[in-house]
């Protein structure tokens, strides 16, 4: 793929304003782009901005809660009034507050409120993002919409059932919008992230827990926020313009295998 492989196309990319959104951000400018960074933490979002124009790109922050649909047509009015276009959106940002994943527990245990502010942010705000993108992206002649959902959205758990089920449903929503807007050359794929070393993972897990997933992780070292830009840039990218309705692991190949395989074997000796 050429350095400029995204020249002058529009990238909305939501919850840019730190770790992997901050990454997917500044490799979409990297390759050309002119990127919109919008995210509730607007303080984050325009710290990426003015990095990415100091680096020579083209940048600029919009506060976004995606709880408040006003503010998703908002984002989307901004952008065409300064572009006149969108052609890449992604969705990267989701709900993962420290105490809402720490509520996230048990089904037992659920209550309503916490279940649903995992789906309001993570599957209704990334639906309402394509609602309100896919206009514009129809008048531009099509597009790239890509998903960050999650490793475990194909998996069941002990913990997260809200958090990845609704990661679920982003899955499905990326199908359902492949399907809907194919014929209008608008491509929707989805990334599942393994664990990603960002400032959160670092300081929910201590140096054991690293080991642990290491161990499990088949590449020699664990995920960082850049492996999951890469594969954004190649989404958006013409290299992948025949590429949509994908749900793609970028994980070291963590959820490939049966995690207790090997300890079985090792077990009878014969690993
Ligand atoms: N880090 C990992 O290991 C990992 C693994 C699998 C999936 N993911 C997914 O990758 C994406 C990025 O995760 P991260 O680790 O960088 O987390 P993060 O918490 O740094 O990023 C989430 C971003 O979303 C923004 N956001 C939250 N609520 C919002 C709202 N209402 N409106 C607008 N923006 C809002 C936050 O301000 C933040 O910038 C998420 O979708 C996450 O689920 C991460």
């Amino acid at each position: 793929m050429s350095e400029k492989a995204l020249e002058g196309r529009v990238a909305v990319v939501s919850g840019a304003g730190a770790n992997i959104g901050e990454a997917c951000a500044r490799a979409l400018a990297a390759r050309g782009a002119r990127v919109i960074l919008a995210d509730i933490n607007i303080d984050g979002a325009n710290r990426v901005a003015e990095a990415i124009r100091a680096d020579g790109g083209e940048a600029m922050a919009v506060k976004l809660d995606l709880l408040d649909e006003s503010t998703i047509e908002a984002l989307f009015d901004t952008v065409i009034d300064r572009y006149g276009r969108v052609d890449i959106l992604h969705n990267n940002a989701a709900n993962t507050r420290m105490e809402q994943m720490a509520a996230d527990g048990p089904i037992g245990e659920m209550t309503a409120e916490v279940w649903d502010a995992a789906y309001a942010i993570n599957t209704r705000g990334t639906m309402l993002m394509i609602k309100h993108c896919v206009p514009h992206m129809i008048a531009a002649g099509g597009g790239s919409i890509i998903n960050t959902s999650s490793g475990v959205s194909i998996l069941g758990d002990i913990f997260n059932p809200a958090y990845s089920s609704s990661k679920a449903a982003v899955n499905s929503l990326t199908r359902n919008t492949a399907v809907q807007f194919g014929k209008q050359n608008i491509r929707c794929n989805a990334i599942l992230p393994g664990l990603i070393l960002t400032h959160l993972s670092r300081e929910m897990m201590g140096e054991e827990q690293l080991k642990m997933l290491a161990r499990h992780t088949l590449l020699p070292r664990l995920g960082a926020p850049e492996d999951i830009a890469n594969a954004v840039v190649f989404l958006a990218s013409d290299a992948a313009s025949f590429v949509t309705g994908q749900i793609f692991s970028v994980d070291g190949g963590i959820t490939t295998h049966q995690p207790y395989v090997g300890d079985v074997f090792a077990n009878m000796g014969l690993a």
